[in-house]
């Protein structure tokens, strides 16, 4: 009473103000651990369902993560009890959170915790590639995969530049060859410069289909980004000549490129000092930078795939420039982060090919299309018979030497650039401001 009437006074206005300021500071953690005890409840008391590990050793519930409200990830402390028993009991969980498991996994890095992931709409564990060909209709357009909100196509004219990262094994280069084979069908006039120095064991198999470049080796990988340089410049004159301000594929008949690099850091990280072939790689990581800061208003496109993102293999301004993310599995949260700018892909499926798709303020579960070997090589050789053949002969040499197939050798031909400014484009003034 005495205390109210106190307080009641003017002159205490701001003790007042103080005191019930003092009281909320106070009272929040308890309530927030209030909720989340009661956000955790029902989940915990399916856990107790199950009766798993004796009276001093209950697992417990300590953190649950809704992510894209369509799915909870679940992560339950179990001392002594093996992620085994847990795997066990897969169905019993299933009918105690009334949802499908999707996933039970051991957390990294974090002792005896089981993350377990729920859903009402699971994603497939397979895709086929080939039962969503026909969806590529437009110029540009390749296949992201399967989210729970439907499935994903993108156009790369959009991004305009693409990361794939992931841990080793989780889906980069499969990711790679579907989006490259989807592209080559969507955009038939498409160049494609490949760079694979796992002596071209995951994109070799494109050797040979025309207007594709592969390189094997450093030097020719250097070689193919001057090219690509030259091309470059070329584009911008023609920008600058026509009064443009970017080049749509379609309407002025000079080809997209694009640039794809799977194990980047094999070609783009910073050298050591001691690396024989420092120079080439120093060169190859400022033209690439060039690409991704000029590419985009000359329809030249770069798909990059990497295990790790760090500054000292993607550089800062590299990443600023990719646009499309797709992460697959990582070790831990902080490698998530350096992808995504968020933790989510340590805590993914290890379903294979699950990944995380980021683009503008949108991140989306999904999972890819997936070929077979067998079905790559068939695709590939329907895509040799229809393809155009637009070689630059500066390559071609180092292609024979490296052993490719004779086939690109004989289709050299001049760049639809150099066509562009002998035939001159069409008609421009429609389409100056269209977006690319
Ligand atoms: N979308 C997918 N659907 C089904 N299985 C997949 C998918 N992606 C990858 N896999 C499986 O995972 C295996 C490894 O994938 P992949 O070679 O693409 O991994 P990676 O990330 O390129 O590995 P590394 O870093 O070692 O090169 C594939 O051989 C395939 O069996
Ligand atoms: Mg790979």
């Amino acid at each position: 009473m005495f205390i109210q009437r106190l307080y009641a006074l003017p002159e205490y206005a701001w003790g007042r103000t103080y005191f019930y300021f003092g009281i909320a500071v106070l009272a929040f953690p308890v309530v927030i651990g209030g909720l989340a005890k009661y956000r955790f409840k029902k989940y915990q008391t399916a856990v107790d369902l199950l009766k798993m590990g004796d009276q001093e050793h209950k697992p417990q519930v300590v953190e649950v993560i809704p992510e894209e409200e369509l799915k909870t990830v679940i992560k339950i402390k179990s001392p002594g009890i093996s992620l085994d028993k847990f795997k066990a009991k897969s169905g019993d969980f299933q009918a105690a959170f009334n949802q499908t498991v999707e996933d039970i996994q051991a957390e990294e890095n974090q002792p005896n915790t089981i993350q377990i992931s729920i859903s009402r709409y699971p994603l497939p564990s397979m895709v086929s590639f080939e039962s969503h060909l026909m969806d590529l209709k437009n110029e540009g357009e390749f296949m992201i995969g399967q989210s729970r909100r439907g499935f994903i196509l993108q156009n790369i004219a959009e991004l305009p530049h693409m990361l794939v990262a992931g841990t080793s094994g989780s889906g980069k280069s499969t990711f790679f060859k579907q989006a490259l084979i989807g592209l080559m069908k969507s955009s038939p006039d498409a160049q494609f410069i490949l760079i694979d120095l796992k002596r071209g064991a995951e994109l070799g198999v494109f050797a040979g289909v025309p207007g594709v470049r592969v390189a094997k080796t450093i030097e020719t990988a250097v070689s193919l980004l001057r090219d690509a340089k030259e091309e470059m410049k070329k584009r911008f004159d023609l920008l600058e000549q026509k009064g443009i301000s970017k080049i749509i594929p379609d309407i002025h008949q000079v080809p997209r490129l694009v640039i794809a690099i799977d194990e980047a850091s094999e070609l783009i990280s910073i050298p050591s000092r001691s690396n024989p072939e420092k120079n080439l790689m120093l060169e190859a990581r400022e033209i690439t930078n060039d690409i991704a800061k000029l590419g985009r208003a000359a329809a030249i496109n770069l798909l990059i795939a990497t295990q790790k993102v760090h500054k000292s293999i993607i550089d800062t301004a590299l990443q600023e420039n990719l646009g499309g993310r797709m992460a697959f599995r990582m070790a831990t949260l902080a490698n998530s982060a350096s992808v995504l700018g968020s933790k989510g892909a340590n805590n993914l499926s290890t379903n294979p090919g699950r990944s995380l798709w980021q683009f503008g303020l949108k991140t989306l579960e999904v999972q890819p299309p997936f070929i077979e070997e067998k079905k790559i090589k068939r695709l590939i050789s329907d895509l040799k018979e229809k393809r155009t053949a637009l070689i630059q002969p500066s390559t071609a040499e180092k292609m024979q030497a490296e052993g490719q197939p004779q086939a690109d050798i004989n289709k050299i031909g001049r760049t639809n650039i150099d066509r562009t400014y002998a035939e001159g484009t069409p008609a421009d003034s429609q389409s100056a401001g269209n977006t690319v």
